[in-house]
């Protein structure tokens, strides 16, 4: 398989650009905002040992695994963006899961071409290749200034000492305890005699801690090869799931040239594919630049918004999937043309039924984002996943990795629903190799006085998330305001407005209605989004955890 990855032969394609303004004065100090206090201190300790904003990326990654063993992990995958600020150099390191070599595109369907829907969710067959451990290697050689097992350290130690159950921890778990007693190693970690362990309760995680040692002794070969891959491939294959030696061996990270837009003045630096992220966010951005949204009423900015949601969404179906499978026309999505083409359907007093456009088709906190702007200005915006609460539930046994459930987020049957309510496309179907279409969207936004980086998880969510918080970036709102600002989303199919509890006025509501909106509370809120910022003109940080989680936000004094 061509999937080279690393310098040299992707040099060539990674884009520098240098930004007028980014050679100002260094940041006064870094800022780091994580999913979890625990991650967010091991990331400062990294960047007051000498690391820099890559290293503590690797930290954080790393100690997310362990702490948050439900959102992310060495199971699973994510994308990183990368900002250099030596020389400008931007990259977007795809760690996304891969399909395993005998993956076929019907592997979930039954005899009648129905399909088996627990299968793409639980076990071993619901596993993509995980990318995050590559990533983790990769990140480290190539960007980072401490070694592989410095910046593992706080993992390792935090595998080792245990970590406290949380009230969080528990809802997950209970979420997924079925599939985790399916498993017994996952059980016997995550689970207290086949039951949620108690809030305060201590969960040691040994076998994680020796995979995480074998990783910062051996890199690469510490887990996609030797005793680890053997264990991850012997595990899945008694539990009827496909993996290969080979599959693991073949896995490589790919540097992706990220997506870029500017709105209003905001230069926006966001995911490539196999991310649906950049392009759906630059096509929404794209499309509301026709129209004098910051100064019009609420409703009318809602409605704007929603509507170009509805024509991203619809294009995500139509042309995004893996770019090493597919060809996804990205300079014409990416045009101001075809934001205009998209808003000639686009009524500005009436919502456009989903059916009505031409072809109709269409991803908690579970997953995690982590943001980190370093006081030489080195930034690293990072989404990671395992997908479900705890992935798929299954822990090969002496592993201490859980797996993730990604190949849920192919289209399992071109035009059902997946987990989010997304109906995927052809684009989007199951090939040996092949990387799941994703929304996870890490996203830098960038004036001469202004660089913010933000991300969130959420699933289908993820990209109006960050649409919401650049619309805030470009009132001129405060980092604190977009983490906790009322979330409303629409994704093309189904055909409604979704909203948080109280995001949508009674009046506001009404109104919508009568454009011919469908709207519908939703009984939670979602998202976990986490923003650092440099006030370049200011000379000042910022840095943000969502109110709906539980994760730090911190500014360090250089
Ligand atoms: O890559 C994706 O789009 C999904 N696997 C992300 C899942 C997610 O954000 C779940 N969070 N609630």
């Amino acid at each position: 398989m061509m999937r080279a990855c690393c310098k040299g032969v992707l040099a060539a394609l990674l884009l520098v650009v240098t930004f007028p303004g980014s050679a100002a004065a260094d940041p006064p100090g870094a800022a780091v905002a994580t999913a979890h206090p625990l991650a967010t201190e091991a990331a400062l300790e990294t960047l007051d040992n000498g690391g820099n904003a890559f290293d503590a990326a690797v930290t954080a990654t790393a100690t997310l695994a362990v702490v948050e063993p439900y959102g992310s992990g060495l199971g699973g995958g994510g994308f990183w963006l990368l900002h250099r600020q030596a020389d400008g150099h931007q990259v977007m390191v795809d760690g996304r899961e891969e399909a395993p070599g005998a993956a076929t595109r019907t592997m979930y369907q039954n005899d009648d071409g129905e399909l088996r829907e627990r299968d793409s969710l639980d076990g071993p067959r619901a596993a993509g290749i995980p990318g995050t451990p590559a990533a983790l290697v990769h990140i480290t050689r190539e960007y980072g200034n401490r070694s592989l097992a410095e910046n593992l350290a706080p993992a390792i130690r935090h595998a080792r000492e245990g970590i406290p159950v949380t009230e969080h921890y528990q809802r997950m778990a209970y979420f997924r305890r079925d599939a985790l007693r399916e498993s017994p190693a996952a059980a016997a970690v995550f689970l207290d005699d086949g039951d949620v362990p108690e809030v305060g309760d201590t969960l040691v995680q040994t076998d994680l801690a020796l995979t995480l040692e074998r990783l910062a002794d051996d890199g690469l070969a510490g887990f996609y090869d030797g005793a680890v891959a053997e264990r991850l491939v012997a595990g899945t294959r008694e539990a009827g799931g496909i993996w290969t030696r080979e599959d693991l061996q073949d896995y490589a990270v790919v540097e992706r040239e990220p997506v870029r837009g500017d709105y209003r003045g905001v230069r926006v630096t966001s995911a490539a594919p196999p991310s649906a992220g950049g392009i759906g966010l630059v096509t929404m951005l794209n499309t509301l630049a026709g129209y004098d949204v910051h100064d019009a009423t609420e409703v009318q900015r809602i409605h704007l918004q929603v509507e170009a949601m509805r024509r991203a969404y619809r294009d995500r179906r139509l042309y995004l999937g893996d770019p090493d499978f597919v060809d996804i026309p990205r300079e014409r999505l990416l045009s101001r043309e075809h934001a205009r083409n998209l808003a000639q359907s686009l009524d500005p007093e009436r919502a456009t039924p989903s059916e009505a456009l031409e072809d109709a088709q269409g991803g908690g906190r579970n997953t995690t984002h982590f943001s980190i702007i370093d006081a030489d200005g080195n930034r690293v915006g990072a989404t990671l996943s395992i997908n479900y609460p705890f992935g798929s539930g299954f822990m090969p046994p002496g592993s201490g990795v859980v797996l993730n459930n990604e190949m849920d987020d192919f289209a399992t049957r071109p035009g059902e629903p997946n987990a989010y309510g997304l109906v995927g496309g052809e684009a989007n179907a199951i090939e040996p190799g092949k990387r799941p279409l994703s929304s996870m969207t890490p996203t830098f936004l960038e004036t001469d006085d202004r660089v913010a980086v933000i991300g969130s998880p959420g699933g289908s969510r993820i990209i109006t998330q960050v649409l919401l918080a650049t619309m805030s970036f470009v009132d001129g709102l405060e980092p604190e305001f977009w983490v906790s600002r009322p979330r409303y989303h629409h994704q093309y199919l189904p055909d409604r407005i979704q909203h948080e509890p109280g995001a949508i006025s009674v009046d506001t509501r009404r109104a919508l209605v009568e454009m011919g909106h469908t709207v519908r509370p939703m009984l939670r809120r979602y998202g976990d989004m986490q923003v650092v910022m440099w006030h370049r003109g200011e000379s000042r940080m910022a840095a943000e955890s969502d109110p709906r989680g539980g994760g730090k936000a911190v500014v360090a004094d250089d």
